[in-house]
């Protein structure tokens, strides 16, 4: 039986752990994991997985791009696919830290709970993958969107690369400390909080009484939660009339749709995922 190989493919300088593990429990018999992937070297990594098998057993070759860095990982993910010609080629996914299938995971809960079309949203610290990812499935379920980090410089930037992949911007909101961000969400009828992990980023004080907020996800499992007053564990549960995801009430998901990707890249050497397609997935898990 030809072994399933997942190659993990990091810019960050070692390979993730968490990657690892999920790779496993998707379907790979082995997961080798390179750190410091760069433009530069990742041309020859990917020649030892198009040219070693023959068409028959390619499929049971596959392509991770992972790493802390979305705007790195997308442009690895684009030297990888460009490396490819005729039938050399093998499957491939993008989820720099989880951006993909976390932020498909908290939409698409989102969206099942109520149409988000038209709806006001408010990414806060959407500069990392999971927030810039978060901001574009948002925008596919026709949300108006903004992103917020604690530089208005650095909200334009990741609004810029998120112009650049998917051809919308989102408003750029510089808010420095949690007064900002409750600022922030006045007026808006969705909050996806995607700042780092241990990292408060809004208190229950302002949003449980807001007359526009419906719906809050936070991801940031690990206490102090990115949301006050939200329970890790919540998954569409109504608190203050509000419909609240908290970080492992996604992750059941997120879990279950990474695994399922990784299962996929095996069954032919031509599945590319990334946003659009994991999205699309994640909503039919939900
Ligand atoms: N639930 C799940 O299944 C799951 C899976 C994967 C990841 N996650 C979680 O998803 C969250 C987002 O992941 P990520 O990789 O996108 O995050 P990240 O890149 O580590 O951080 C996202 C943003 O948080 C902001 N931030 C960092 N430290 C801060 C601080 N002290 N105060 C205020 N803002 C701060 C930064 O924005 P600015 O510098 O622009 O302000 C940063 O760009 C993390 O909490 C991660 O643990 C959850």
């Amino acid at each position: 039986m030809t072994k399933k190989l997942l190659f993990l493919l990091d810019t960050d300088p070692a390979p993730s752990v968490f990657d690892t593990v999920v790779g496993y429990d998707g379907g790979a018999d082995h997961v080798i994991g390179y750190g410091g992937v760069t433009l530069e070297n990742v041309g020859a990594l990917v020649d030892g997985a198009i040219y070693t098998r023959g068409p028959k057993e390619k499929q049971f070759t596959a392509i991770f791009v992972g790493g802390g860095n979305i705007v790195a990982g997308e442009a690895v993910f684009e030297a990888v696919k460009k490396r490819f010609f005729s039938n050399f080629r093998v499957s491939v996914m993008l989820d720099s830290n989880g951006s993909n299938t976390t932020a498909a995971a908290g939409v698409a809960l989102l969206a099942k709970a109520k149409p988000l079309a038209g709806k006001k949203a408010v990414v806060l610290a959407g500069t990392g993958p999971v927030g810039m990812r978060a901001a574009a499935m948002l925008h596919i379920e026709g949300a108006e969107v903004a992103i917020t980090s604690r530089s208005k410089q650095s909200a334009e930037a990741a609004s810029k690369a998120i112009n650049d992949r998917f051809g919308f911007t989102p408003a750029a909101i510089g808010a420095a400390d949690n007064a900002a961000r409750a600022a922030a969400v006045k007026g808006a009828h969705i909050v996806f909080a995607a700042g780092g992990i241990g990292v408060p980023l809004l208190d229950e004080k302002d949003w449980q009484d807001d007359p526009t907020i419906e719906m809050l996800a936070d991801c940031n499992a690990q206490p102090p939660v990115g949301i006050g007053g939200v329970d890790p564990f919540d998954k569409a549960k109504e608190r203050h009339g509000k419909i609240v995801i908290g970080a492992l009430g996604l992750g059941g998901l997120k879990l279950k749709l990474h695994r399922a990707c990784v299962g996929q890249l095996f069954e032919s050497s031509e599945q590319v995922f990334d946003a659009e397609n994991i999205y699309a997935q994640a909503k039919a898990l939900a």
